[in-house]
């Protein structure tokens, strides 16, 4: 979603920002545009599109303080004109944002009567007019921002350039925001990804706080109360920086075969490490594990591991669904958030709700020094390096896997935990291989002139059958639907046909012959059966041979979805890494 990248320093401004912007390309966006100042003047390029041609930056002149944004369209059209940075109307300054101003339309009848004109359905428009407005009466820019932000309703973060040479404004209420500190340079952006290739000196700024940067020096400021703060510079930590495709054709495959090996590293702690957590999970009355999305999917396995290996009351919840728990959360309960960048608002939300009640917050992360680690008591990281494809997969397995030796380690089995995930390590080495892929573009040819698809998986591979289907939904926008196999006879089974494709995850466990009875209901009224299995079967049409992982089947098991997600994405035109509409980092409500 939305990124903001602001530099000021010695290197051509447009030129970093775009490599900044390139760097958050990952949220996902629609449109995006970079500003910068040159003889008391802000030059703007605006594009609806990826960051591709370059050729209208030629436009900008030579500078070396600007800002820049990557736009995903919450209020108002893809269009050139509503991209970010905004002109204030004497174009003393321009804005760019990221989040959502929930009171936009009362401000903006409030401007409007005022005399004010807009020419967009932007909420953005709304900072920039009032911004606008407060300045008639403090005439200080600074004050005019920090007096209009605290007009805004919602998680919003706003960047503000104005003509003054060397000045930025920046201040952060929900959405993230970071400052990069350098030799004689300075980044004010989204994540710490965009420049972590430039810089390892970090400000992580909180809610409610204002940075202004001028001429070189960066200063904090309470929002509210206008106070001077001390900044605090912590170092980067991030064991990889690099976005590269590493020879591959898409993000998305690459990132689904270096699972050879994340998985392992998400592991990566020493039961030490871990025991303030298992220590804490032992004394709560319940564990809450919350996620959206896939990490919500990795949430209800891991609420799975805890209730089957090591009896903990854990219950999953979707962090867009809280509303009713808000206040069955107490001082005797524990939160466990699962999300790749940290920064997903509903999650943070849910966390927030239950801090309010005195719950404990513990969470995995993918993204270092984001939002959900710094509000957590035990943080603790997936360590798969950055996922850039939109739709997740290495932090996936990588959530499970950690939440796997979690439950284990609560039983005295930390060492068995670990050496379980090394030998499906192993045996994943030489699992993504030609064959391997042949079988599955297969599969995605004939899979490609159908529309709707069901996947059924019981158990442990019961949340393995939600996020099989919501991958290969995210990337082919193909109908995709995954049940509870106990759902079938209750609904699902009506819309099975002649040649429906339905997809049954079978493990050699308690569950089998319960899914195998599914698989020949379906199968007897015509379904089109693909076993993703260890053994073939007379009931299958289609059988893909999974790894036989015991309790580690569900990261067995997902992956047949991840390729088939890919290939038949790929084989329909669809770009992968970028699915339309989606979005990688979720950061308004
Ligand atoms: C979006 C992404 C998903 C992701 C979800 C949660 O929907 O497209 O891939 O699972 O947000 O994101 P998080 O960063 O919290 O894991």
């Amino acid at each position: 979603m939305c990124g903001i990248f602001g530099y000021s320093g010695k290197r051509d401004a447009a030129k970093t920002i775009i490599d900044g912007l390139k760097r958050l390309e990952y949220r996902g966006y629609d449109s995006w545009g970079v500003a910068v100042v040159s003889s008391d003047k802000i030059d703007v390029v605006k594009k609806v599109g990826a960051i591709g041609d370059l050729s209208s930056l030629s436009k900008l002149p030579s500078s070396t303080i600007g800002i820049g944004h990557t736009r995903w369209a919450t209020h108002g059209g893809v269009t050139n004109y509503n991209a970010h940075p905004h002109y204030s109307t004497d174009k003393s300054f321009v804005v760019a944002q990221n989040g959502i101003v929930e009171n936009y339309q009362e401000l903006k009848e409030k401007l409007t009567k005022k005399g004010y004109i807009f020419s967009t359905q932007t909420d953005t428009e709304v900072i920039v007019r009032l911004i606008e407005d407060k300045l008639k009466k403090e005439k200080e820019l600074f004050k005019a921002i920090r007096s209009a932000f605290l007009d805004l309703e919602g998680r919003n973060t706003i960047i503000v350039l104005p003509t003054s040479n060397s000045h930025i404004y920046a201040v952060r209420n929900g959405s993230p925001l970071v400052v990069g500190i350098g030799k004689d340079e300075v980044f004010i952006a989204s994540d710490t990804l965009s420049f972590a290739d430039k810089t390892d000196k970090v400000v992580y700024i909180n809610n409610n706080e204002m940075v202004s940067y001028h001429g070189g020096e960066v200063s904090l400021y309470d929002v509210k109360s206008g106070k001077e703060l001390k900044t605090k510079i912590s170092k980067l930590e991030h064991d990889d920086i690099s976005i590269a495709k590493e020879g591959y054709d898409h993000f998305m495959i690459k990132e689904i075969v270096e699972q050879r090996h994340t998985i392992r590293e998400a592991v990566q702690y020493s039961l030490e490490e871990l025991t303030p957590l298992l220590e804490a999970i032992k004394k709560s009355r319940n564990v809450y594990t919350v996620g959206a999305g896939t990490a919500n999917f990795a949430a209800g396995q891991i609420a799975f591991y805890l209730r089957r290996y090591a009896h903990i009351n854990a219950i999953e919840l979707k962090s867009y669904e809280m509303e009713s728990f808000k206040d069955m959360f107490s001082n005797k309960d524990l939160i466990l958030a699962i999300s790749q960048s940290g920064e997903t608002a509903d999650t943070i939300e849910a966390l927030e709700f239950a801090k309010a009640k005195g719950a404990k917050v513990a969470s995995l992360v993918n993204m270092l020094g984001s939002t959900i680690t710094r509000m957590s008591d035990y943080p603790y990281f997936s360590r798969s390096g950055p996922e850039i494809c939109v739709a997740s997969t290495k932090a996936f397995t990588a959530q499970i896997s950690w939440g796997y030796l979690l439950a284990k380690s609560l039983t005295g089995k930390y060492s068995q935990a670990r050496k379980d995930i090394e030998v499906l390590a192993e045996k994943l080495q030489n699992y993504f291989n030609k064959k391997l892929f042949s079988q599955m573009q297969l599969l995605a040819k004939k899979m490609a002139k159908h529309e709707h698809f069901f996947v059924l998986g019981k158990g442990q591979n019961y949340y393995i059958a939600l996020e099989g289907a919501l991958k290969v939904k995210e990337i082919t926008y193909k109908h995709f639907e995954g049940f509870a196999a106990g759902e079938l006879k209750h609904g699902v089974i009506a819309l099975i046909d002649k040649g429906t494709p339905v997809f049954v995850i079978v493990s050699e466990d308690e569950n089998k012959n319960d899914m195998m009875s599914s698989a020949a209901e379906v199968k007897a009224r015509g379904a089109f059966v693909i076993g993703i299995a260890k053994k073939s079967n007379e009931l299958f049409n289609e059988f893909i041979k999974t790894i036989d992982a015991s309790e580690l089947d569900p990261i067995a098991n997902v992956i047949p979805f991840q390729l088939l997600s890919y290939f038949l994405g790929v084989s329909l035109g669809n770009s992968p890494d970028k699915p339309r509409n989606l979005a990688k980092s979720v950061t308004v409500k």
